[in-house]
C-alpha cells in the first residue's frame, strides 16, 4: 500500500530552529473529491518566510498549526483527476507543501507551461521569488538609469533577480552577500558592478568606496547591521523596498539598532514594506516579462537543489547559514 509521508510542525522554536521542530508522519494516500486532483510531489520550495509562520502571533499569514503539514510552494504531477481541466501526467504548481502526495481543488493548482523554462523556475525566477524582485524593485524602488542600486541577500533567489533587473534598467548595482563564492558569482557571472562580503569586509567602509555617489535605491532583504550601513549612505529621494529582514528572524529578543527616521526625513526618502501576494492580479504581467528576460539570457538564475524529501527540513534550515546560491529547492521525485 502506498502511504503519504508528510512533515509536520513539531514545536515552535525560540531563536534558531532545528530538526527537532519537525516530525515525519505517514498518512494514508488521500482520495480526490469531485473538482479535485491527486498530485504527486516532485519539488518543494523552502523559503525564509516559513520561519515567521513557525511562530505564534499575528502576521500577514496565519502561523502554521502544530502537528499539521508545513504548507508552501510545491510542484507536482497529477496522478488522478476529478476535474475536467486536469488529466493524469499534467505538471502543476500549488501550495500543498511538505508531503509526498496531496489532493487539491483544481482552482488552487496552476498548470506549468513547460515551454517557457525548466519546471523548477515556477518556484523561483518565474515564480514567487522572481515576482518579488520584479514588483518590489520596479514598483517601489523605481530605479532610473545611472542611479546606484544596492541589494542585500544579493546571491539569494530574490536578490540575484533584483540586481539583474536593476542592470537592465541601466543602474549601477552593488550586491551584499555572505561568501567569497557568492561575491565572485555576482560580479563574474551576473554582471553586478561590485559585490561585498558582509562577513569579512568592513561594510560601512567598503560600501562608501563602492557607492561614491551615494545610494538611490536600497532593496532590503536582510535588515540588521547590513541595512544600517546602507541606510547611512542614502541620497535625497532614495527609495527603499522593504522585502525581508532575515537577519532578525531567529533573534530571541527584539533588536534595537540605529533609529532611521531622521535619515529618512532629511533625505525625503521612501521606505515601504510589501508582501508579494498583494500583487497577485499583476502576476501574469510579471511572469511574461521575466520569462522574456530569462529566455533572452538578460536574466540568469541559479538553483540549489537538495535531493530527497527526507532532507527538506535541513534544506530549510540551511537558508539561515547561507548554504544556497539562488533558489533553495528540494527534489522529491522525477516526473513519470
Ligand atoms: N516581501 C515578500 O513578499 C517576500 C517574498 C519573498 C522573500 N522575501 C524575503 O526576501 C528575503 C530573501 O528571500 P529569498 O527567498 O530570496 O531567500 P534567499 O536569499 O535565497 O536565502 C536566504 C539568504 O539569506 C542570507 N542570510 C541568512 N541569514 C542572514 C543574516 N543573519 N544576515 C544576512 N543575510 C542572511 C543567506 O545568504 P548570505 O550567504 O548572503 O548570508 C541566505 O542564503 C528574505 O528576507 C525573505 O523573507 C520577502
Amino acid at each position: 500500500m502506498i502511504t503519504n509521508r508528510q512533515i509536520v510542525l513539531a514545536g515552535r522554536p525560540k531563536g534558531m530552529p532545528g530538526l527537532e521542530h519537525f516530525r515525519f508522519v505517514d498518512a494514508p494516500l488521500p482520495e480526490p473529491a469531485l473538482g479535485q486532483a491527486l498530485v504527486r510531489t516532485l519539488y518543494l520550495s523552502v523559503d525564509p518566510y516559513m520561519r515567521g509562520r513557525m511562530n505564534e502571533g499575528k502576521s500577514y499569514v496565519p502561523p502554521y498549526p502544530l502537528n499539521e503539514v508545513i504548507s508552501g510552494g510545491s510542484i507536482g504531477q497529477v496522478v488522478e483527476s476529478k476535474h475536467e481541466g486536469l488529466k493524469p501526467g499534467d505538471l502543476v504548481s500549488g501550495q500543498w507543501g511538505w508531503q509526498q502526495y496531496a489532493t487539491a481543488n483544481a482552482a488552487r493548482l496552476s498548470k506549468i507551461d513547460t515551454n517557457l523554462a525548466p519546471i523548477t523556475t515556477s518556484l523561483g525566477v518565474l515564480g514567487m521569488t522572481g515576482l518579488t524582485a520584479y514588483f518590489g524593485l520596479l514598483d517601489i524602488g523605481k530605479p532610473q538609469p545611472g542611479e546606484t542600486v544596492v541589494v542585500s541577500g544579493a546571491a539569494g533567489a530574490v536578490g540575484m533577480v533584483v540586481g539583474q533587473i536593476a542592470k537592465i534598467q541601466g543602474c549601477r548595482v552593488i550586491g551584499i552577500a555572505g561568501s567569497d563564492e557568492k561575491i565572485a558569482y555576482l560580479t563574474e557571472e551576473l554582471g553586478f558592478d561590485a559585490a561585498l562580503n558582509y562577513k569579512t569586509e568592513d561594510l560601512p567602509k567598503a560600501l562608501a568606496e563602492s557607492c561614491p555617489l551615494g545610494v538611490d535605491v536600497y532593496f532590503d532583504n536582510v535588515g540588521g547591521a547590513v541595512s544600517d550601513a546602507v541606510l547611512s549612505l542614502i541620497n535625497t529621494g532614495a527609495r527603499i523596498p522593504l522585502c525581508g529582514q532575515i537577519s532578525l528572524y531567529n533573534l530571541k529578543e527584539p533588536d534595537v539598532g540605529p533609529r532611521v527616521q531622521t535619515q529618512l526625513l532629511i533625505n525625503k526618502a521612501l521606505m515601504k514594506g510589501f508582501i508579494i501576494g498583494d500583487y497577485a492580479s499583476r502576476f501574469p504581467e510579471g511572469i511574461t516579462q521575466l520569462a522574456k528576460w530569462v529566455t533572452g539570457k538578460q536574466i540568469r538564475y541559479a538553483e540549489n537543489v537538495v535531493q530527497g524529501f527526507e532532507n527538506t527540513p535541513q534544506a530549510f534550515l540551511d537558508l539561515f547559514s547561507g548554504e544556497n546560491i539562488g533558489k533553495q529547492l528540494v527534489k522529491v521525485a522525477d516526473p513519470e
